[in-house]
C-alpha cells in the first residue's frame, strides 16, 4: 500500500512558519511528507530544507516525494534529539522554521506491520527506528509488575494500570505474548462490559501509547529536543511543534515557557544573578486546535495541539 499523507493542521502550520524564499528550514518529523512538500515549495529557488525521521520507510518515501527538489533538500535518518549535531555536521549556525510534528504516522499505524493498531494483528514490537534495541514484546513479557503498572499510569494516564497488568502478567505465565491482537483482546478482556461502554475510547488505547512511549522514549527525546531550542533558530525564525496527548503538550508548554520567561531569579532578588533573558516570544497566546471539519476528515487530528514560538 502507498504512503499516504494526512498532515494535521497544514494551512495553520504553513500560516504560522511565516516562510520565506531562500530560509533554511527544518521538518523533524517527516513521516509522509506533506508538511515538508508545502515547506519545500515556499523556500523555492534558494531555500534548503533538512528532514528528519526515524523511521526509514519515512525517509524512504520523502526521496520520492520530494525528488522534484532533490537540490534543495537534505534527509536524514535520525532522530530530532540530534539536531543540533545535524546542523553542526551540515555547518549550518541557526535556522528559519523547525517543525514538529510528533507521534505516529497514518502509514505506520495503518501499513507499518510493528503493531502500533490494536485492530490488527501484527508483531508486538512498535519502534518506529528499527535499529534501537527495545520491542514492546520485550517490555510486556520481561518487565516486572511495578515497571508496567509504572509506565501504563505515567504514559498512559491509564486508571486501571494495576488490574490491567495483573492479567498481562497472568497470560504472559501461559505464554509470551506475542501480538497487537493478542493484546489487545487481554486488555479487552480485563475491562469491565461497564466500563468498556462508559468510555469514548478502545480499552487498549491507553495502554498501547505507554508502549510506543517507553520503546521509542518519546519523551526523554523530546525533552533533550527543547533543551537546546532557540540557539538553533535565528533571530525571527519559528518553531512549531504538534503534540496530540497531554504529556507531550505539557513538555512543549513548560519547554517554551522557559525560555520566554528569562531570568529565573528568586522574587526577593534585587538584580538578576542568573543572567537568562528572554530567548523566545509566543506566538499564539493558547494553543491552535484543529477545525471540526479538519477533525471530521481526518479522526488522527483530533487531540492535536498547534503551539508556536518566535526567537528573538
Ligand atoms: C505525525 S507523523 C508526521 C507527519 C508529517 N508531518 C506529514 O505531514 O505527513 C510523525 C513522524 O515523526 C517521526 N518521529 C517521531 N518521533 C521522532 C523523533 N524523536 N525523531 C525523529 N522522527 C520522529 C515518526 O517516525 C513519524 O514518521
Amino acid at each position: 500500500m502507498g504512503f499516504e499523507h494526512t498532515s494535521v493542521m497544514p494551512k495553520e502550520v504553513h500560516e504560522y512558519q511565516n516562510l520565506k524564499p531562500g530560509d533554511i528550514c527544518v521538518d523533524c518529523t517527516l513521516g509522509g511528507s506533506g508538511h515538508a512538500l508545502s515547506t519545500i515549495r515556499a523556500i523555492l529557488p534558494n531555500g534548503t530544507l533538512l528532514g528528519i525521521d526515524q523511521d526509514m520507510d519515512a525517509i524512504d518515501n520523502a526521496k520520492k516525494v520530494l525528488n522534484p527538489f532533490e537540490k534543495n533538500i537534505r534527509l536524514f535518518h535520525s532522530n530530532f534529539s540530534k539536531l543540533p549535531e545535524i546542523l553542526e555536521s551540515c555547518g549550518i549556525t541557526g535556522v528559519n522554521s523547525i517543525l514538529l510534528d510528533l507521534g505516529f504516522s497514518f502509514n505506520q499505524l495503518v501499513n507499518g506491520n510493528r503493531g502500533f493498531s490494536f485492530n490488527k494483528d501484527e508483531p508486538l514490537d512498535m519502534r518506529m527506528d528499527i535499529r534501537t534495541p527495545l520491542t514492546a514484546r520485550q517490555v510486556i513479557n520481561t518487565y516486572t509488575e511495578k515497571d508496567l503498572v509504572n509506565i501504563f499510569f505515567k504514559f498512559g494516564e491509564e486508571r486501571f494500570s494495576r488490574k490491567l497488568t495483573r492479567t498481562i502478567i497472568k497470560k504472559r505465565e501461559e505464554a509470551p505474548i506475542e501480538t497487537s491482537k493478542e493484546l489487545a483482546q487481554i486488555l479487552v478482556d480485563a475491562t469491565p462490559a461497564k466500563q468498556i461502554f462508559a468510555q469514548k475510547i478502545h480499552p487498549a488505547t491507553r495502554v498501547f501509547q505507554a508502549l510506543r512511549i517507553e520503546v521509542n522514549q518519546e519523551l526523554a527525546q523530546l525533552e533533550t529536543f527543547m533543551k537546546d531550542l532557540p540557539s538553533l533558530l535565528v533571530k525571527g525564525g519559528r518553531v512549531c511543534i504538534i503534540s496530540f496527548h497531554s504529556l507531550e503538550d505539557r513538555i512543549v508548554k513548560h519547554g517554551l515557557r522557559k525560555f520566554e520567561a528569562g531570568c529565573t531569579c528568586p522574587r526577593q532578588f534585587p538584580h538578576c544573578m542568573c543572567g537568562f533573558v528572554p530567548m523566545l516570544r509566543s506566538i499564539l497566546k493558547k494553543p491552535l486546535l484543529p477545525t471540526q471539519a479538519e477533525i471530521d476528515a481526518n479522526p488522527m487530528a483530533r487531540s492535536s495541539k498547534l503551539r508556536v514560538a518566535e526567537r528573538i
